[in-house]
């Protein structure tokens, strides 16, 4: 185990983070996520674990006003696009294949100082992997994986006091158009609008629907 543990949090905060958390209808649009803070959440973005570790993804934080106005229409008309201090489309990668394993190999020999030719099983099982897949098997493993991230930024959102609104209320295709994200080889996935609740957002008292601990939770 490593010697250098970080001060983790107590079981209390960790609770009262995740309910204060909600999906904010109405965002503060005059408040925005400082850049430190937005740093660390594209960290959180980047840290997600994925299958194999293949980050079959790309997010896109869209800080164009004018781009994010010609969302609205493709997103339900929700306002959350332009009032958020920060909107990201979490995109899957298209078409993953062998090249882009071998690409992910050359990095983990990379960061970790191996060669190649020692990764090569470890590639081929992936390779076998993938190759067992359809294209729209392919597609809806990449997007889980995206979701993943989701989670992972949502969270670590609310424990830094920062709140959100995931989203799969829009037009992915038309999200992917507007993008340009078919020629950079991925489609929009899910979107995550980030910044501040307006205190009149009325969603913010509005107590959590959950089903109980026994329904959700069975030991076997
Ligand atoms: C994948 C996903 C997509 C969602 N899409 C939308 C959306 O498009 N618009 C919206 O207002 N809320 C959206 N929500 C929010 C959910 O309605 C909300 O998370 C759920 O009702 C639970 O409430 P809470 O998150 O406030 O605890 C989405 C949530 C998830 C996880």
């Amino acid at each position: 185990m490593s010697e250098n543990q970080p001060q983790f949090i107590s079981t209390e905060q960790l609770l009262a983070h995740l309910q204060w958390r909600y999906a904010v209808k109405k965002f503060d649009p005059t408040r925005k996520i400082a850049s430190a803070d937005w740093h660390v959440l594209e960290q959180s973005l980047i840290l997600s674990p994925s299958s194999f570790g293949l980050q079959p993804w790309k997010f896109f934080v869209i800080n164009t006003p004018e781009i994010r106005k010609q969302l609205v229409e493709h997103s339900w008309g929700q306002a959350q696009v332009v009032d958020a201090s920060h909107l990201v489309v979490l995109a899957l990668k298209t078409g993953v294949d062998e090249a882009y394993v071998d690409q992910f190999i050359a990095r983990t020999a990379e960061v970790r100082q191996t060669s190649v030719e020692d990764l090569a099983p470890y590639a081929k099982v992936i390779k076998d992997f993938l190759n067992r897949m359809s294209p729209e098997d392919l597609s809806a493993w990449a997007l889980r994986q995206v979701y993943i991230a989701l989670g992972q930024l949502m969270t670590s959102a609310a424990h830094l006091g920062i709140d959100a609104c995931p989203m799969e209320g829009f037009v992915p295709d038309q999200y992917d158009q507007v993008l340009g994200l078919t020629e950079k080889g991925y489609a929009a996935g899910v979107v995550c609008a980030m910044g501040y609740r307006d205190p009149a957002d009325p969603y913010a008292d509005y107590a959590k629907v959950r089903y109980t601990q026994d329904q959700m939770i069975e030991v076997l």
